[in-house]
């Protein structure tokens, strides 16, 4: 099938179609994905949680994020790959925003990079797109503030809603191509879509926004615990844990491995 280009984040919008989009951490589950056909795969700062054991996403570095981002870049043949700029990144300024998503660029293979903050990285998104780099946005709940907004909240709601208004028009004046909003109310994020001139991802923000993400492993059911607003549609934890149970039995019975699976000269 044709690549996922930028230009298709606007087109899917005019066409009514929604974008689809995961999170993937490695070639093995970025293939997986592309062949399933999602739009879009995120190599997110949400591998600190998801894949370093850390509690939040503030550990996470850029040399953290180059290995999976290439590998998720070399096993993507349709999806179109965006990495997140991680904390420590991008914050002091144009300068330093645009030569770490260079950097990403030259080394890994990502169509795009996505970064966190309304009206305060407006620079930031600026330099980036000029460069001639895409940039997706990400408003709402955002991770890498966990501290300053109090744990993983609902973002906007009452007097907050202007707010998220004012940022989201200043990330799409910036230039960016697509913006997600996370653990937004879905009225809200539905009324910021249709006002909207880009395109918005939603993550726990209903299902008024032009696509959807869920970090996968909470989409597959890898875990007991997964946020609210993740629905499981698998439960391959419990598939693995089957399977590597499986495995050791037929190990400790002698049944595995057979005749087949050994070679006899
Ligand atoms: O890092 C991540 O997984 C994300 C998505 C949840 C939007 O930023
Ligand atoms: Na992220």
């Amino acid at each position: 099938a044709k690549q996922f280009r930028v230009h298709h984040f606007a087109q899917a919008r005019e066409k009514g179609s929604k974008i689809t989009a995961l999170t993937a951490y490695d070639a093995v589950t970025a293939r997986i994905f592309d062949d399933a056909g999602i739009d879009v795969l995120l190599v997110g700062d949400s591998i600190g949680n998801v894949m370093h054991g850390h509690d939040s996403t503030l550990p996470v570095t850029v040399e953290d994020l180059i290995p999976p981002a290439r590998a998720v870049a070399r096993a993507a043949g349709r999806a179109f790959v965006v990495v997140d700029m991680p904390f420590g990144s991008y914050e002091s300024g144009p300068e330093q925003a645009l030569g770490t998503a260079v950097r990403f660029m030259k080394e890994t293979g990502v169509a795009a990079v996505k970064l966190e903050g309304g009206a305060r990285v407006a620079g930031q998104i600026r330099a980036i797109t000029q460069a001639g780099i895409p940039v997706i946005g990400h408003l709402g709940y955002t991770p890498q503030s966990i501290h300053a907004l109090g744990g993983p909240r609902v973002q906007g709601r009452d007097s907050a809603a202007d707010e998220l208004r004012a940022d989201l028009a200043a990330v799409a004046e910036a230039g960016a191509c697509a913006v997600v909003l996370e653990m937004v109310p879905a009225p809200l994020a539905g009324e910021l879509t249709t006002a909207s001139p880009i395109p918005t991802i939603g993550i726990g923000a209903g299902h008024g926004c032009d696509g959807q993400i869920l970090v996968w492993t909470d989409m597959a059911g890898m875990s007991a615990w997964a946020p609210r607003f993740a629905r499981r549609f698998g439960e391959v934890g419990t598939a693995l844990r089957e399977a590597a149970q499986d495995y050791a039995g037929a190990v400790r019975s002698g049944d595995f491995p057979g005749d087949e699976h050994s070679f006899q000269k």
